[in-house]
């Protein structure tokens, strides 16, 4: 049976038992902090399970794509271990119980119509306290209790060992079933899970029955296809063996299944698969949470190849077969081929760049430990490898091990802490706990009016003392502790807070009454519940009493502004960059929007001036905003604009501007595109591979930037003593001016002849846009910040004045000879001693003239000064070879002098150099040359 049959099957045999058939959830759910990835089937069914939601069906049935690394060491090395997998299942809300999920199971393995396995392969475990399951399988089933195993609640309970160890929450004892091939091993092909307890505190008699009862089941898709399709391991059925051989292929393998080279060809094939599945769902590669784990799975599988011989990017060629064979349950993979290759590709090449040195780096490390007897490798160098050349710890823990080394975890973690970096990793945390848990038992949601209302009545449903550290914070009746120091979360029954979530930042304002005032620094939302972040002004806040809820609408209006134009610039990269540009993150504050979408390369000055311009026009031409709460479908056949990986309502709330962008979004909105008033793109830069941010202004933010621009344009005009128009021109002439004057003065270039004067402009006008892109333009050649390029440019007046004196200073000592220099010398026994004054001299020159007298004599020392700007010194020395045969030292001569003009210095017996800060003392400091050189020399 082909794995696509099996799925269908499985669905549609639990369709027929009057299940609802539901879509998997994404692979990374945003809207569940407590997982990094979809872990399980029920993930998406976790509130339904708590009771937390209003029910459309109380029988569900899904195919779920999930993520673990649990196991990630395994994958590859056995049968049946994976990174991404599917996992199928059927599930209760308080409907049936262990009766008909343990009957249907067994009809679905066992009958003719559906998997027709032999009944007698099959053998099952349940928990040791749970009769009734056990009774089930022997009673009503048939099974011999010889097959039937009683196992603790490490193996037969889910969560594993809640009852002992928690988290609390549902949780309940479970039965797998097992498979048993011809002459091989058993294996695990279903986990039944009766949620029947909920978990309160530590044992003893911390198990309380659940009024309603659920079903939790998960089969693994790949563990029974290899059964159905008699292979021994999972990467030999029929979706995954062409992605293996397909590995070898690309890698220049044969694929032989019990080699090295065929467990890192599984292991290329799982984690390639896992990044598809990911980058398709726009979970690129990265530094933090779930897209370190990515990156992790992607550099694991490219050291894979690099120990067979690839050198170059190759995995991104899998994404092929990978999609090839995913299509049919997933056919949007098919939509994003070229992107998620471009993505992981470049992600390869990154990683490969500093691969080999990484690799050698390693070699040494392990070298060392061996020399010094050590085995454990140390947290730092662990913590080295990672900043430096990209070779996550899990990879270098993995190389290490096939070293025969271990690895320090506790080091390498506070060895990242110190370089201020967490470490990624990712803890899976199923059920929370704490006071906010508990009113959301209690309270369950808050009914959010904030659409349509900026202030509203409402009534205080729950406060919360918010210490440092969750454990100190509980639930209290009343508080009357005021001050910004004393955090606080109430909970409402209704509010017109708009509560983080969709990048757009939480609302402030105030909640208040004759008895107290509240002040609201940040809305958050957890679930359903909005938490009113803040602290009590004055008075007293009760629960249960009434209060009214205002928002700042100052700010909320800001918000609004920035959040239309996100929309509105989405809309404009897609029309200039292409379809491809898709939003990746987006974070909305107010009158400041970032906005991340995918695009492999810079964005060029000119495409950057259109999207800006194409917002700018949708501003001033205006045009309707309207939001409206539509069935999904709907939404998908107006063309509604829908994101890979984004978890989507039904029915989902739509907001449509004008006729050009319609978005499934739950945020604030303007009533018309004109009401953001003005735009402005600050910065557009790179993420990571393949992601670029554009970060933006609106409204008052958005004119005060202009104004800023257009006050610098006029600065620099001024000073550069031209139009507008001609800035770049000019900034150009003069940076390269100054450019010339520093090699004259250096001695390496003529004197530059200073720049003609600019005409004045008599083109056409020049814009605002590219008046800014005339500011760009000057700053890069500045090398300065935007608005400190006018400042920059006054500084580069000054430094040509300066330079122009250095070079006239210079032209004066330019003149000397070695011999000139040498008439003046003083002879101390058969050495001629030259200690000199050379005005604007630089130190090359000084050096050139020592030289010069060393050829022309026998036996010299000289010692040349010269005064810098600022009193600054430098002071030079040097010595014939026949004096430094005889062990003297320049070093040694110029100590004293450079002393008495304040500095130091030093350098090699026959030349050294010595810096100073007083000018003043140069006289002194030669007198002193003079009197040591009799001594010296003698
Ligand atoms: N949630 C259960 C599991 O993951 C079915 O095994």
């Amino acid at each position: 049976m082909k794995t696509d049959e099996l799925r269908e099957k499985y669905l549609s045999f639990f369709e027929t038992k009057g299940h609802t058939r539901c879509p998997s959830d994404v692979l990374v759910p945003t809207w569940d902090p407590s997982v990094l990835f979809t872990p399980a089937g029920m993930n998406q069914f976790k509130d339904h399970f708590l009771g937390r939601v209003k029910l459309d069906f109380t029988k569900a049935t899904t195919c779920q794509k999930c993520l673990r690394t649990g196991d990630i060491d395994n994958v590859g090395r056995t049968a049946y271990h994976h990174t991404f997998f599917e996992m199928l299942g059927n599930f209760s809300f308080g409907d049936y119980f262990k009766e008909d999920a343990i009957h249907w199971a067994w009809e679905f393995l066992t009958d003719k119509k559906w998997l027709a396995m032999n009944p007698d392969q099959l053998s099952v475990t349940v928990y040791k306290d749970d009769d009734e399951a056990a009774n089930i399988w022997h009673e009503k089933i048939g099974l011999p209790f010889s097959r039937i195993e009683r196992l603790d609640e490490d193996e037969n309970f889910w969560p594993a060992s809640a009852p002992s160890q928690g988290p609390d929450g549902v949780c309940g004892p479970c039965s797998e079933i097992y498979f048993t091939p011809e002459g091989g091993k058993k294996v695990e092909i279903w986990n039944l899970v009766f949620t029947q307890f909920n978990r309160v505190g530590d044992p003893p008699n911390n198990l309380e029955p659940l009024p309603s009862k659920n079903i939790d089941t998960g089969m693994g898709l790949e563990r029974t296809a290899a059964t159905l399709q008699g292979v021994t391991t999972n990467y030999h059925i029929d979706i995954l063996r062409p992605i293996v051989e397909a590995a070898g292929e690309i890698c220049g393998v044969k694929y032989d299944p019990a080699s090295d080279n065929g467990r890192r060809l599984r292991r290329i094939t799982d984690h390639i698969r896992a990044c598809t599945m990911a980058v398709h769902e726009n979970v690129y590669p990265g530094a933090n949470k779930e897209k370190y784990v990515i990156r992790r799975l992607l550099r694991r599988a490219v050291l894979d190849g690099h120990q067979m011989g690839m050198h170059q990017a190759f995995a991104y060629q899998l994404v092929d077969k990978i999609v090839e064979m995913m299509k049919v349950p997933y056919p949007d993979l098919q939509d994003s081929v070229t992107r998620v290759k471009n993505v992981i590709k470049s992600e390869e090449e990154n990683f490969l760049h500093s691969l080999d040195d990484g690799i050698a780096r390693s070699e040494k490390i392990f070298a060392g430990m061996r020399s010094a007897n050590r085995t454990v490798v140390n947290g730092d160098e662990a913590a080295e490898l990672y900043q430096t050349f990209g070779f996550p710890p899990e990879l270098f823990e993995q190389v290490a091990i096939e070293h025969g080394f271990t690895f320090d975890w506790v080091g390498y973690k506070k060895a990242m802490e110190e370089f201020g970096e967490r470490s990624g990793g990712d803890q899976v945390k199923l059920f929370e706990t704490g006071p906010i848990e508990s009113l959301k038992n209690s309270v369950r949601s808050t009914e959010f009016v904030g659409y349509d209302n900026e202030a509203t009545d409402v009534t205080i449903k729950g406060i919360v003392t918010a210490s440092e550290g969750d454990e100190e914070s509980h639930l209290v009746d009343d508080c009357s502790t005021t001050g910004p120091e004393h955090k606080l979360v109430v909970v409402l029954d209704k509010t017109p807070f708009y509560g983080e979530s969709g990048g757009q930042v939480g609302d402030t304002g105030r909640i208040y009454s004759d008895d107290f005032e509240f002040i609201v620094t940040d809305t958050q939302k957890d679930s359903d519940l909005f938490l009113h972040e803040g602290y009590l002004a004055k008075g007293t806040i009760t629960t249960d009493s009434t209060a009214k809820a205002e928002v700042d609408t100052t700010r909320r209006a800001a918000i609004k502004r920035a959040h239309s134009a996100t929309h509105i610039l989405h809309h404009a990269l897609q029309k200039t960059l292409g379809s491809h540009a898709q939003q990746q993150g987006s974070k909305v504050e107010d009158d400041l929007l970032r906005f991340d979408f995918t695009n492999m390369e810079p964005i060029a000055l000119d495409q950057l001036t259109t999207i800006e311009s194409d917002v700018n026009e949708k501003v001033v031409d205006g045009g309707t905003v309207k939001w409206e709460t539509v069935p999904l479908a709907k939404a998908r056949e107006l063309g509604a604009m829908m994101l890979f990986g984004e978890k989507y309502p039904d029915p989902v709330r739509m907001v449509t501007m004008g006729d050009f962008s319609r978005e499934l979004c739950g945020g604030t909105h303007l009533t018309d595109t004109k009401q953001v008033e003005a735009f402005e793109v600050i910065s557009e830069e790179s993420v990571s591979a393949g992601v670029r941010r554009i970060i933006a202004l609106t409204g008052e933010k958005a004119k005060e930037y202009r104004e800023k621009v257009d006050h610098s344009l006029e600065a620099m005009a001024k000073t550069l003593k031209c139009d507008v128009p001609n800035i770049p021109e000019a900034v150009r002439s003069l940076t390269g001016y100054v450019r010339d004057l520093k090699k004259a003065v250096n001695g390496s270039g003529k004197a530059p002849e200073a720049p003609a004067a600019i005409k004045p402009y008599n083109g056409k006008d020049v814009d605002y846009y590219h008046r800014k892109e005339m500011l760009k333009e000057s700053a890069r050649l500045l090398n300065s910040p935007l608005f400190e390029s006018a400042e920059r440019v006054e500084t580069l007046y000054h430094e040509v004045d300066k330079l122009k004196h250095q070079l006239a200073e210079r032209e004066k000592s330019g003149t000397l000879s070695g011999d000139d220099l040498l008439a003046k010398a003083t002879t101390v026994g058969g050495t001629s001693v030259v200690v000199a004054d050379v005005p604007g001299a630089n130190a090359n020159l000084m050096r050139q003239l020592i030289d010069q007298i060393r050829k022309s004599t026998e036996s010299s020392a000289v010692m040349l000064f010269a005064a810098a700007e600022e009193g600054k010194v430098t002071i030079v020395a040097g010595l014939s070879k026949s004096l430094t045969d005889s062990g003297k030292k320049a070093g040694d001569w110029v100590k004293e002098p450079a002393a008495i003009v304040g500095g130091s210095g030093g350098g090699r017996p026959d030349m050294a150099q010595a810096g100073g800060k007083d000018a003043s003392q140069i006289p002194a400091a030669m007198a002193k040359a003079e009197e040591l050189a009799k001594t010296l020399f003698a």
